[in-house]
């Protein structure tokens, strides 16, 4: 199933309320949290996702861009909170982090710089709920949908499938109606998109042509 995650990022953080309301039709709700540390940008932290989840129904997926998600990942894991997400480059030990998260009630997920390599996550595949495939590199919205990351998806995909495992794989940057046939064809079924949600009049209408756009075209696989 494609799941559609707009991220609040490109939405206006002053009326912050209304913007969540518009995307009401979504799956989730992507949450960027920045360090200016793991990333040269700064975002918000806990309150902010504290406040979100007291005032919006839609699952909330965060993308933790922090230094040490060891430590500070764990306090994410609240109630609304469907996903905790921690960079591999950033974690000392990624599948004992996960398993917190999980014992906390959370899904687990792991995401991968571009320039990071699959392998290591491939290992312990069954360890995560979710892999985020960045298809940017993490700090800024709006930027350029990389096509070259498509091979780490396939690989993922095609391992989950022979573990017969059911894991989420998301992609995060760059994804427009153009882009996102692309990242579904290469095995992605979560879609974070920022700006071709929030840089437009209307997001519900935006987040509708994403479906679109994710629909299997006659005489392509089902998935
Ligand atoms: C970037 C963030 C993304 C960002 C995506 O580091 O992780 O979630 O909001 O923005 P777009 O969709 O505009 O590329
Ligand atoms: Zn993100």
């Amino acid at each position: 199933m494609v799941r559609i995650h707009p991220s609040i990022l490109s939405a206006d953080f002053v009326n912050l309320e209304r913007d969540l309301e518009r995307i009401a039709s979504a799956d989730g709700v992507h949450l960027d949290v920045m360090d200016a540390h793991f990333v040269p940008n700064l975002t918000f932290g806990l309150p902010m996702v504290q406040r979100i989840a007291e005032v919006t129904s839609l699952p909330i997926d965060v993308h933790l861009m922090i230094d040490d998600p060891d430590t500070w990942a764990l306090q994410y894991a609240i109630d609304g909170v469907d996903s905790v997400t921690f960079h591999a480059e950033a974690t000392r030990d990624a599948v004992a982090l996960a398993r917190e998260l999980r014992a906390r009630g959370a899904r687990a997920a792991i995401a991968l710089k571009p320039g990071t390599a699959v392998d290591d996550v491939l290992e312990h595949l069954r360890e995560f709920d979710m892999v985020l495939v960045m298809t940017v590199e993490p700090g800024f919205g709006g930027q350029s949908f990389m096509s070259e990351m498509m091979p780490k998806l396939q690989e993922l995909r095609g391992r989950a499938d022979e573990l017969g495992i059911e894991l989420a794989l998301q992609v995060d940057g760059g994804i427009t109606a153009d882009t996102l046939p692309i990242a579904a064809a290469a095995g992605a079924d979560v879609f974070v998109a920022g700006s071709a949600v929030y840089g437009h009049a209307d997001p519900a209408e935006r987040i509708h042509a994403l479906r679109l756009a994710a629909a299997p075209q006659p005489g392509s696989l089902d998935r």
